[in-house]
């Protein structure tokens, strides 16, 4: 035997040898190294092939390369029993109990606010009026001066508004007390007939059983040629009438103050307070819903809409308090609480909706 043809012979025995001794995947891995690392055993001998002449090329080629696939095929034999193993020991030990029952998954629930802002654009949506949204942060001339709020009104005072550090026309920024703004947002990049509401967040600095700093109201505006008092009252009663899901509610108009509108009227619904309950819908009690009236002249002349030319009629209503009205919901405080067991109670299934189009007719 040739020096080399006994070299590469005991080079495949010692390296077999090795492979078979390995222990686990690790000792297999140095054992790895050993032969085909970088300045491995086998990989020294391959890289010698480059200066061979083409005589030592031809005898010892073949000779090296079947020494490099047999113990390569070694290394790889052995690794796969070692995961299989590995494998086996995992199902003996992690068998699963297939008879076990399986874990619930969490149920969601739709919360009451957005419910009810979805039950109120289904109702007027029906009416034709479309939904526009404004931004949280407003400026003094949209939240108060163009809606006819004087100077010197309690509600621009710093007790009552959120101001910003930044300012608008020299004036302070503020979060919207009210989503009144949008109507003057409509009124000054659209043009009549109009017929929007605006559900959304408003911001005062109040805190207690009947408000939070945040709440939630919607607004509506209606302008078009001869719109009366009577229009306003009908639209109104159609969406009480439905919301609520009692028809002939009883409903009281009683004339009130607004900036905003002239003449102003508060809405009540009756009901009946009786051991500490509330039942909407009849009784000798009122209970204040919503307030309204028609746009004050004033205010359209400041969006430059021509009060001769165009009427129309303005409400605005809280949606927490209309939806602990229809629902039950005893105190406006645990609508921001984010208290899962509230939610499962008062909470909506996705698919499960209450039925609120079951009334729904013109304005
Ligand atoms: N913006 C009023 C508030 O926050 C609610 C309101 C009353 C809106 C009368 C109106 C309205 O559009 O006509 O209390």
């Amino acid at each position: 035997m040739s020096p080399i043809v006994s070299t590469i012979a005991c080079i495949e025995k010692e390296a077999l040898q090795a492979i078979q001794e390995s222990k686990s995947l690790l000792t297999l891995e140095d054992v790895r190294q050993q032969y085909f690392g970088k300045a491995g055993v086998i990989t020294t001998l391959l890289k010698g092939m480059g200066t061979a002449t083409p005589e030592e090329r031809q005898t010892q080629g073949p000779l090296l390369n079947g020494l490099r696939t047999t113990v390569m095929t070694a290394l790889e034999s052995k690794r796969d029993s070692f995961e299989q193993e590995t494998l086996n020991i995992k199902l003996q030990t992690e068998r699963i109990d297939v008879t076990l029952p399986g874990r619930d998954e969490s149920e969601g629930y739709l919360h009451p606010i957005p419910q009810v802002m979805e039950e109120v654009m289904a109702i007027f949506g029906a009416m034709g009026f479309a939904v526009k949204e404004g931004p949280h942060i407003e400026d003094d001339f949209h939240n108060f001066t163009a809606l006819n709020v004087p100077p010197e009104h309690p509600a621009r005072e710093a007790q009552d508004t959120f101001y910003l550090n930044a300012e608008r026309d020299g004036m302070p920024l503020l979060l919207r007390t009210q989503t009144s703004p949008v109507q003057i947002r409509t009124l000054m990049t659209e043009k009549p007939p109009i017929r929007v509401i605006s559900p959304g967040r408003v911001f005062r600095a109040d805190y207690d059983i009947t408000h939070t700093p945040v709440f939630h109201q919607v607004e509506g505006l209606l302008i078009d040629k001869e719109i009366t008092m009577g229009h306003l009252k009908g639209c109104l009663v159609e969406f009480l009438e439905t919301f609520f899901g009692i028809k002939d509610l009883p409903i009281r108009f009683r004339p009130s103050f607004f900036p905003f509108t002239e003449p102003s009227a508060e809405v009540d619904i009756g009901c009946t307070r009786k051991d500490g309950t509330l039942k909407i819908g009849a009784g000798d009690s009122w209970l204040e819903i919503l307030g309204c009236g028609m746009v004050h002249p004033k205010v359209l002349r400041n969006c430059t809409i021509d009060p001769k030319e165009y009427q129309g009629f303005a409400f605005g209503m809280g949606i927490e308090r209309i939806a602990m009205l229809k629902y039950g919901i005893p105190d406006l405080r645990t609508f921001f609480e984010s208290d899962v067991r509230w939610m499962d109670h008062y909470g909506f299934k996705f698919f499960e909706r209450p039925s609120i189009l079951n009334k729904v007719g013109g304005c």
